[in-house]
């Protein structure tokens, strides 16, 4: 009976995608046979001129349900491409996130699980869930006595550069609030800083600030998915999905749904990605919006260049299972027009819009950053745990030019470059010294509020 039910989801799958050469829900070990004769594997991508980084989600299970095997794969291919950070897409610890900096799970879930060299680099993580059910300022104030754990606030973004004409913004949200609206005081713990329209206007601010050629959105839950435990979120879409459009936002990841997941509806201007596999596996029920779903533990490897986001998909064992090439959808957001390198800019059709849409800050296609803008942060070395009493000697970045946060989120306004991945010499493991991180510091003020004040 069970392997009716199996068989009868894989022939819906096929059936329901019939003519996407793209794999769903099974399993594919040679992908470039797979994915179809137009599908290349772009022998560009995960070059180390590219920024290459991981993302994994829902994982903190202290190394058990695969766990460990995902946490010992992503090490040897982080080094395999050269990651230079991590984003974690939530539910970083179950089931009930941390109650402080000490909580014994920071080491039996992250510390001592992601201990390869080529993942000493910096976290960025988002809140899942399960966190909210801890003490989320724990994992905020980790922040502090971590040189690779990064969550300054509840929602905040960074800036990256792609290379010298081209910068992502990275948007990280705390999609609970957002998912659930209404706070559940039984079920979260500090459900009174929940405001979700406020962060929801933050969000739709900081976008339409952002000149970014890249705008990558990364927040727990999924906007669309397909798994025997959920579907679509329809508040999401509502209040996220038109904000992600007019505002040219190409790629929203999430985790939540503990799989790998390809989705975009038709017509959709942005790829949604799912990279919650850290551990625990779900299955997966394909929709109408699906290029790729799979059932495993795993995690992704992504590589952004200037012209395109290549995401590649593994399993516990670092088999790559999918592999997808996101191109940068050249679009003048402002003005609503696209533009590619075919555009004929003597056009003055389109040359009116475009001055109409730069008026205020300058060129903006093919433009390049402002200087202000290109004021570099300071970049960590191989990161460690801290041990006990030192000062913090990370500066992840300064607040440079205007910013869009207000109080209710945090900004990066400057250009980071993400340092490569350390050799693997140079890099230490801080859990392995046993010492226990210091009380978290004070920021300076300079620095901006370290989480949010609502
Ligand atoms: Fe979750």
């Amino acid at each position: 009976m069970r392997s009716s039910v199996v068989l009868l989801l894989l022939v819906t799958a096929l059936v329901g995608c019939g003519g996407n050469p793209t794999p769903v829900g099974t399993r594919v070990d040679d992908i470039a046979d797979k994915l179809g004769p137009d599908f290349e594997l772009a022998p560009d991508a995960f070059s180390p001129d590219a920024v290459n980084f991981m993302i994994v989600g829902d994982w903190g299970r202290n190394g058990f349900f695969n766990q460990r095997n995902v946490g010992r794969a992503m090490g040897v291919t982080a080094a395999e491409i050269g990651a230079r950070f991590t984003i974690s897409t939530g539910d970083n610890f179950y089931t009930a996130g941390v109650q402080s900096i000490d909580d014994p799970k920071w080491d039996r879930s992250f510390e001592d699980i992601y201990d390869a060299p080529s993942l000493q680099s910096r976290w960025y993580a988002v809140l899942g869930n399960h966190d909210w059910q801890g003490d989320y300022t724990a994992q905020i104030n980790y922040t502090e006595v971590s040189d690779r754990w990064f969550l300054p606030a509840r929602y905040y973004t960074e800036i990256i550069a792609v290379d010298d004409t081209t910068e992502a913004l990275f948007v990280y949200l705390d999609t609970t609030p957002l998912s659930e609206r209404e706070p559940n005081a039984r079920k979260y713990e500090r459900t009174e800083d929940w405001n979700p329209d406020r962060q929801i206007e933050w969000l739709d601010a900081t976008l339409a600030a952002s000149e970014a050629e890249w705008k990558i959105v990364v927040g727990h839950h999924p906007i669309y998915v397909g798994s025997v435990r959920y579907e679509n979120n329809p508040r999401l879409i509502e209040d996220l999905v038109p904000i992600l459009e007019r505002h040219g936002a190409q790629v929203y990841f999430a985790g939540h749904d503990h799989n790998l997941q390809h989705l975009r509806p038709e017509g959709s201007p942005v790829d949604y990605l799912i990279s919650g596999a850290g551990s625990l596996t779900r299955g997966v029920v394909p929709t109408e919006n699906t290029l790729f779903a799979l059932r495993v533990s795993g995690y992704m490897a992504a590589s952004l260049t200037r012209d395109a986001l290549y995401v590649h998909a593994f399993d516990e064992d670092g088999r790559r299972v999918y592999a997808t090439n996101i191109p940068r959808r050249r679009l003048d957001t402002h003005s609503d027009r696209e533009i590619s390198d075919e555009t004929d800019l003597s056009d003055p059709e389109i040359r009116r819009d475009l001055e109409a849409a730069t008026t205020d800050d300058g060129p903006r296609p093919g433009g390049s950053p402002s200087a202000e803008r290109r004021a570099g942060c300071a970049s960590s070395g191989p990161a460690r745990r801290r041990p006990a009493g030192t000062a913090s000697v990370r500066r992840p970045c300064t607040p440079a030019g205007r910013s869009t946060s207000p109080p209710g989120g945090w900004a990066c306004r400057t250009r980071h470059t993400p340092p490569a991945a350390p050799p693997p010499s140079a890099a230490t493991v801080g859990a392995a010294s046993g010492a226990r991180p210091a009380p978290p510091t004070r920021r300076r003020s300079g620095r901006g509020a370290g989480r949010p004040s609502e």
